[in-house]
């Protein structure tokens, strides 16, 4: 008999999903023993860690701390990958993100119609480059462009030859040079602006796009990038997992002879991955969705003593803030062009002294301050309905509330406190008194909605307990009967995640000790069956 290797899968790239893998992938014991596998939904690894850039600094949209030092196994990784000391601001790109004014050489600034007309056609093709674009949109800028540009390609793939005829440099320049032929009697009556052609600036606006797209592949000339490639590389393609299929009444898997794996993964897009094992790590939040009636996340549900935990526990919403400061600030004192770490007192539901103003929203945010003292980029918290209302808020409202909220707490001079005359920078809102509080960019977290996570992390809720946790740790199908005389339960479906962690619940390093904790189980299992 030819020996196959056990196939694992585990689903979802983030914290418990990477560690679990790394640590089947590298134990010693398991060299070559696993065929290992982990799918993720989204379009990128990291889960509910999101480091992401925002006004020139770098920000984390998701998880944020290490908590506590002592013991953490995060915190140790982190010491060892000397990511401890890189806690600069994001590279100098303040601006970065601003709409950007584009100039060609010499101080000519570009029309904002011809710039958006290059990067229409531009981007189009490139999408069409990449398989993006379907060739049957209609009404797409600069559609019929790319479609005369892919005739080679088309040809050489109609003749069987499908690939390494058309390098992507080349093909983007018969786009350009289809959209100049469709446009020659334009280009004829504007006779270009300045010392410039229109062709010329739009070319010198096309090669800026190439040279980004340089910087994209590494490829140092578009001509040396193949086209046909180009539609077969995948950016981390999501892999969503729509139904998980086990067998409760499966006896020992090996001897069973289940051939592909007693558990089959059904995914989104209707292909089918079979497994002698998955770890399950998505959030507690798909959990509960995934238990609901209309869901079958699980064919057949899983047993009662699962979703009664999954249901009780409490998984909630937090998102965060970030607010980019106008630099514009008028006042003189040092210290008054600093933003404040401000911290707000509301006033009671019932209070007449209540502003009208701030809305609802705002009124359970504690705190409104720079990420580090001389940063422009502001940060407020928010949880609960407030967070989930702030994910459906326009920037625009965003902006309105929070100023509003920050007039209130910082236009008036300030006095009196515990009887000292106190008086702090003023701050206004479209005023002209002290700092002009001004708002270029918003950016906040989705957590709520996001349809992978469904909330941000776990909590132990009235009703529910830590064995709760436990219980939701538990490997199916459950240990009874024969599985507890054979000694060897069956590990079809393992589950891991920060929710999963009766002690370490809501934060990474709990993701990553329940990641540890069921890659041992599978190399004790295959201990304790003797491969
Ligand atoms: C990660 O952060 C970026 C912002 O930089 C955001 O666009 C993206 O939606 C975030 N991803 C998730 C899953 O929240
Ligand atoms: C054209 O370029 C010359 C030399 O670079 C410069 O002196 C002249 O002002 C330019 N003409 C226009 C219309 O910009
Ligand atoms: C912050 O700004 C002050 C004065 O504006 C400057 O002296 C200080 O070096 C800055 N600190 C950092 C970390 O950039």
């Amino acid at each position: 008999m030819v020996a196959k290797k056990p196939r694992i899968v585990i689903i979802g790239a983030g914290m418990a999903g990477l560690t679990a893998a790394n640590k089947l992938y590298t134990s010693a014991s398991s060299k070559d023993l696993f065929e290992l596998c982990v799918v993720e939904g989204g379009n990128r690894i990291g889960g509910r860690i999101n480091t992401s850039e925002f006004g020139g600094d770098r920000i984390e949209m998701g998880a944020t701390w290490i908590h506590g030092i002592g013991g953490s196994p995060v915190h140790k990784i982190a010491q060892q990958i000397n990511s401890l000391e890189s806690e600069q601001p994001w590279e100098c790109m303040d601006g970065f993100l601003d709409e950007p004014k584009t100039i060609v050489e010499g101080g000519f600034e570009l029309n904002p119609s011809l710039v958006e007309s290059i990067s229409t056609l531009f981007k189009n093709l490139m999408d069409f480059a990449q398989g993006k674009l379907i060739e049957s949109s209609e009404n797409t800028e600069g559609v019929d462009f790319y479609k005369l540009a892919a005739k080679d390609y088309k040809t050489c793939k109609s003749n069987g030859v499908v690939f390494g005829k058309l390098s992507v440099g080349a093909f983007l320049r018969q786009g350009l040079d289809a959209y100049w032929d469709s446009t020659k009697e334009e280009e004829e009556k504007m006779k270009g602006q300045g010392n410039w052609s229109r062709k010329l600036l739009e070319e010198a606006n096309f090669a800026m796009h190439e040279n980004v797209q340089r910087t994209y592949t590494s490829a140092g000339d578009l001509l040396t990038l193949d086209f046909g490639a180009e539609s077969e590389y995948q950016m981390f393609p999501g892999r969503k997992v729509a139904r998980i299929e086990w067998q409760p009444e499966a006896q020992q898997s090996m001897e069973n002879g289940y051939a592909n794996g007693p558990v089959k993964l059904h995914f989104c897009d209707g292909s089918v991955m079979c497994a002698d094992h998955v770890v399950v790590t998505v959030s507690l939040g798909v959990l509960k969705a995934g238990i609901g009636e209309d869901s079958g996340m699980f064919s057949p549900p899983l047993p009662s003593f699962k979703t009664e935990a999954i249901s009780r526990l409490g998984y909630g919403v937090v998102n965060k803030l970030f607010l980019q400061l106008s630099s514009n600030h008028a006042g003189k004192d040092e210290d008054c062009n600093k933003f404040p770490f401000l911290q707000m007192a509301f006033h009671r539901a019932d209070s007449e002294l209540r502003h009208k103003k701030i809305p609802w929203w705002m009124r359970r945010t504690a705190s409104i301050c720079p990420i580090y003292k001389n940063s422009s980029v502001l940060l407020s918290w928010f949880a609960g309905k407030e967070a989930v209302e702030l994910e459906s808020l326009s920037d625009e409202e965003i902006i309105n509330g929070v100023s509003a909220t920050i007039s209130s707490f910082l236009q008036a001079p300030q006095k009196q406190v515990n009887g000292n005359s106190h008086e702090f920078c003023k701050w206004s809102v479209g005023g002209s008194n002290g700092n002009e509080v001004k708002f270029s960019k918003v950016l906040k977290s989705k957590w709520g909605n996001d349809p992978l996570f469904l909330g941000s992390y776990s909590y132990i809720a009235v009703g529910s307990s830590g064995d709760d946790m436990d219980s939701l740790a538990e490997p199916l199908p459950a240990k009874i009967g024969n599985y507890e005389t054979a000694g060897c339960p069956p590990l079809q479906i393992l589950f891991a995640g920060e929710a999963t962690h009766r002690n370490h619940y809501s934060t990474t390093h709990g993701a990553y000790l329940s990641g540890l904790r069921e890659a041992n189980r599978i190399l004790q299992h295959y201990h304790c069956i003797g491969v």
